[in-house]
């Protein structure tokens, strides 16, 4: 066979063994490189006599030709061959299944919360919040809580380290004291001072821990603030509330004797539902009272006109008896197969 025949078998040997774009130019470089294989058959033209240097030319550049077209084919090729392994592994599998975007929800206690501010703002009450670091004063003293009073030590209270004046509020009842602070601040110069009605929301803490206790739980403080507040305006406002959140009429409400330093006289409520697995049980929802003469001082209002009465509900235990749920740890482990029933 002609040796330029081979090296065209040759050549396209060599361009199939380039399985990429940068061999493929190596393998190229062999045959038109200065040196190539192509190169030294055109410069040998040189020293051949005429008639065998146009008939050899011939010949050399048909076998050029033919490594040219092998080399532009695959370079086509290999390009396509990059293009789909390209196309395939961006490509999408339309027929997996999605990852899904699972829907998050409230948590059921926000959603108490939630719905204990909506209801309350139905007949008037503006929700507000506090600091859950709160001083002394507006946890204890402005709320009629004597030095020695037991709820001071520190069993139940956690202080700040180093601080005695500065705690993680124990009850949202110092909001009561800001709000009213604000309120005649904001009210100044009313005669008389219009009506003052908030709903406080928030976390709480104290030294305590079991399946009914946790350091870390929610309050729900109401007061109402006015020239003619009476302990029915408390029973009407909370009866009501109780039967709105738990969407019945047969619901039994009670207010038993109880005390309180920043209210009286003081109560705390008691439902109970008929039928289903607390059928009859007398289960406590709230303490509450007519706000303490002394508390209003604090507050900068007059107790001589005006009166008012405050309520604090436990968001957790309404939130339990909503939805049945008989150990309070589980509002706060963040399990989610527990916490996603409520979506
Ligand atoms: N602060 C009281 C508690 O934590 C509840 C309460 C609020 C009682 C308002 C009376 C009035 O137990």
């Amino acid at each position: 066979m002609d040796n330029l025949d081979q090296l065209v078998i040759d050549a396209r040997a060599a361009f199939a063994e380039a399985s990429a774009a940068a061999a493929l130019e190596q393998a190229k470089a062999r045959f038109f490189g200065k040196n190539g294989l192509i190169t030294e058959q055109l410069k040998a033209l040189g020293g051949l006599p005429p008639e065998r240097k146009r008939e050899r030319g011939a010949e050399v550049n048909r076998a050029k030709a033919a490594i040219e077209a092998a080399l532009a084919e695959r370079r086509e090729a290999l390009r396509e061959a990059e293009l789909s392994a390209q196309l395939q592994a961006e490509s999408l599998d339309v027929t997996l299944p999605g990852r899904g975007s699972a829907p998050g929800g409230l948590h059921p206690v926000s959603r108490s919360l939630e719905r204990i501010e909506r209801l309350f703002q139905s007949i008037g009450f503006v929700a507000v919040d506090g600091p859950e670091i709160e001083t002394d004063w507006h946890n204890f003293t402005a709320l009629n809580i004597p030095a020695d009073h037991p709820a001071r030590s520190m069993h139940d209270t956690f202080f700040l380290e180093g601080r005695e004046d500065v705690l993680l509020r124990t009850h949202t009842s110092p909001v009561q004291i800001r709000a009213m602070l604000a309120h005649v601040e904001q009210t100044r110069d009313c005669d008389p001072m219009p009506d003052l009605r908030v709903i406080m929301p928030g976390r709480v803490y104290r030294v305590d821990s079991d399946a009914t206790h946790s350091p870390m739980f929610h309050q729900a403080e109401g007061l109402w603030v006015g020239e003619r507040v009476s302990f029915a305006d408390l029973k009407g406002v909370v009866a009501d509330f109780l039967c709105k959140f738990f969407e019945t009429d047969d619901l039994q409400v009670r207010f038993r004797p109880s005390f309180f330093p920043f209210t009286e006289p003081s109560a705390e409520v008691d439902v109970a539902f008929k039928g289903g697995a607390l059928d009859g049980r007398w289960l406590e929802v709230a303490g509450c009272g007519m706000v303490h003469p002394n508390v209003l001082r604090f507050g900068g209002i007059d107790p001589e006109r005006y009166t008012g009465f405050a309520f604090g509900f436990g968001p957790d235990r309404l939130t339990m008896l909503r939805y049945g749920v008989s150990d309070l740890r589980l509002f706060f482990e963040g399990d989610l197969r527990f916490l996603s029933q409520f979506r």
